[in-house]
């Protein structure tokens, strides 16, 4: 790069910090979204160093991305994907990888959920011939009930799958105990619950693979983007070559010959010195993350640590001024022995306290904007009819169906202060006194 070049690269930067400084407004009083990114100038000036540069895929930003969120959570492997779904799919397609053995996942297995969450936790375990097979969930943590889970282990049974609700920690304790116990493996969908902690350690960080999502809704963005994690070399290597169009190769993007005997392989029935770069070992896709999505995250992971404080505060606010209506709602309640990194405040109206349809109405009418808990209850979603996708129901789903009903959640994102707070009370207030 000559001079002139370094010159107006320092030029623009300037120009972007000084764009984000004046174009910057504050979230209104009165417009309560339940979730966005929040950001300042250095997201936008990676993001624009990185275009700058050139590379664009997967490269030097991605590998930084993906250090500073190992760091975090403590593992051994981090592999970023371009979303939270990508991760999901990535995870349960990876176990059912034939390097796995008699422990894979294959056609006409059963894998245990909920049918409480959202639709991408449930759709991979149908994309590859798997069987879902549904466990009620609590009201208050709206996590799956353990002994449920026990009860729907069968000899077919080979992992389980479950999201943090909202940020708050599932039972792990029993859950791990189960997996040990029935040779099952577990699989977090951690996308809603980056920095909750259970027994003092993330979650993510439990069972054989996490998931995350960076989508602007979390607890840190990368626009579009996701990741997979995990502290086994050989899920890495495999949910890596998945990632990765099903490879062998493990070259980094743009790297050559990594292994030393790039023309010295011999596998499949393909002739001896096949080119390594072009052997395939697993069905694999392209689900990367691009270099322009890290960039931004690297930003955002330097503020990931007062995210999940402000998250705790503005849960901890909210608790407290919304507990005046405790006889309208089921109020929140964090899994015993964790420490959540809320998502989302969660309410369930109590039997026959007030309709849910006007109630939300009149909340969005002042601009407190709410969300439902995802799919309700799955399997009453028309794909699940249209498509007739056959599952098992391991006994009832009367609380999922309670939340199907009358579940909501309102937001506690960091952007949000008291004041907004307080006017989320007041829309509160002015329905139901
Ligand atoms: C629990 C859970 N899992 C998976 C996803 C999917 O993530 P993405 O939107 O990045 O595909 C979401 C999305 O919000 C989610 O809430």
């Amino acid at each position: 790069m000559n001079d002139d070049a370094d010159e107006i690269k320092e030029k623009i930067l300037k120009l972007v910090a000084d764009y984000h400084n004046s174009a910057y407004t504050r979230q209104p009083v009165n417009k309560i979204p339940t979730s966005a990114k929040v950001y300042d100038e250095k997201e936008l000036i990676n993001l624009v160093t990185a275009s700058l540069e050139g590379w664009w895929t997967d490269g030097k930003w991605a590998m930084l991305f993906e250090k500073k969120l190992k760091e975090f959570l403590h593992v051994n492997f981090v592999i970023p994907v371009n979303s939270g779904s990508s991760a999901n799919f990535l995870s349960i397609k990876a176990l059912t990888s034939a390097k796995l053995g008699e422990r894979r996942i294959r056609k006409g297995d059963e894998v245990i959920t909920v049918a409480a969450g959202f639709p991408t936790t449930i759709n991979p375990i149908m994309e590859v011939g798997a069987v879902p097979v549904f466990a009620d969930v609590e009201l208050g943590t709206y996590n799956a009930k353990a002994e449920e889970i026990e009860k729907a282990i069968t000899p077919k049974t080979k992992a389980i799958i479950l999201a943090h609700t909202l940020g708050n920690p599932f039972n792990l304790k029993k859950i791990k105990e189960l997996c040990e116990a029935h040779n099952l493996w577990l699989v977090e969908d951690n996308c809603d619950a980056l920095g909750s902690k259970y027994d003092g350690k993330c979650t993510g960080t439990f069972g054989d693979l996490a998931t995350s999502s960076f989508y602007p809704a979390h607890h840190i963005t990368t626009a579009e983007g996701g990741a997979v994690y995990t502290n086994s070399h050989l899920l890495s290597k495999i949910a890596k070559s998945i990632r990765d169009w099903g490879r062998d190769c493990w070259c980094l993007t743009g790297k050559d010959n990594t292994c030393g005997k790039r023309f010295g392989w011999h596998l499949g029935k393909l002739p001896l010195g096949y080119d390594h770069k072009f052997i395939y070992s697993e069905i694999g896709y392209n689900l990367k993350m691009t270099d322009l999505q890290a960039a931004i995250g690297v930003a955002q992971m330097d503020k990931l640590e007062g995210f999940i404080k402000k998250r705790k505060e503005n849960f901890a606010y909210l608790y407290q001024k919304l507990s005046e209506f405790e006889d309208f709602f089921i109020l929140p309640e964090a899994t015993e022995n964790s420490e959540p990194s809320w998502f989302g405040f969660p309410l369930t109206i109590k039997e026959g306290r007030t309709d849910r349809t006007k109630f939300l109405q009149h909340l969005n009418g002042k601009g407190v904007m709410t969300r439902l808990l995802f799919g309700g209850n799955i399997t009453k979603q028309p794909y699940f009819i249209d498509y007739k996708i056959k599952y098992r129901q391991a006994g009832d789903l009367e609380n999922t169906d309670i939340i199907m009903n009358n579940t909501f959640w309102v937001g506690i994102y960091p952007g949000l202060e008291k004041e907004h707070l307080d006017y989320v009370y007041g829309a509160f207030k002015e329905y139901l006194k």
